[in-house]
């Protein structure tokens, strides 16, 4: 399972890359403007600045919803860098301008999904990635868990090449969870993916044999 971070915050960008986990990043406009990040030529140079911390797959958003003007935006983004992916909006002219992008050869990220069906239209445009919100369909008494199981085998009944990226994760549980139902990437805060790394066992284990290996050595003579 590929682990990608959901900010544009660069500090914690590294810090999850420096970990040696991290296979890409995703942003959206909210994050965008959560790091101060305005105008077109501040937000060209941020995801130029993520694209050289990270190896590959930085989701770059487009905020145009009309065919024509997604289509001039993303070409614009994918020319940046060729780690960038276009990230557009599940709307009717985002699942056109998917299938011309595929077509075309660039990676897309299709967004905002929140139910099977767009994830089958976005998987039939050739999108790369899926992005389903687990988060916020929980959010409003939904299972969005269940969504992503859905997800999966529709996808694996036809054998669609779409890469499931379970968006809007929040906790450890999601990723464990998504990671048992087979999801192919999950984005989330730091938070969430530092927070797999603890266990009060280890914290205690450690803390024994450091204690046991100072008492052995301090008795040799
Ligand atoms: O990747 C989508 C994500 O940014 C949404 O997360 O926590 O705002 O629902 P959240």
């Amino acid at each position: 399972m590929k682990f990608f971070i959901d900010t544009a915050n660069l500090a914690q960008i590294r810090e999850a890359y420096d970990l040696g986990v991290l296979d890409g990043v995703t942003t959206n406009p909210s994050l965008m403007a959560k790091e101060g990040i305005t105008g077109q030529d501040n937000v060209i140079k941020h995801y130029i600045d993520i694209c050289d911390i990270v190896d590959d797959n930085v989701s770059a958003e487009v905020i145009a919803t009309t065919f024509d003007e997604i289509i001039k935006e993303g070409e614009a983004l994918a020319a940046l860098n060729e780690k960038i992916v276009v990230k557009v909006p599940m709307i009717k002219d985002g699942v056109k301008a998917i299938k011309y992008f595929t077509d075309k050869g660039i990676r897309t990220n299709c967004t905002l999904v929140f139910s099977a069906g767009q994830a089958l239209l976005a998987a039939k445009a050739g999108a790369t990635f899926v992005s389903p919100f687990v988060g916020r369909l929980d959010d409003i008494s939904t299972d969005g868990l269940a969504l992503i199981e859905d997800i999966r085998l529709i996808y694996d009944n036809y054998g669609y090449e779409t890469q499931i990226l379970a968006a809007s994760v929040r906790h450890p549980m999601h990723i464990l969870e998504c990671a048992k139902i087979g999801a192919d990437v999950i984005t989330a805060p730091l938070s969430a993916i530092t927070a797999l790394l603890k266990h009060p066992l280890t914290d205690s284990g450690l803390a024994q044999f450091l204690a046991d290996h100072a008492k052995a050595a301090a008795a040799k003579p």
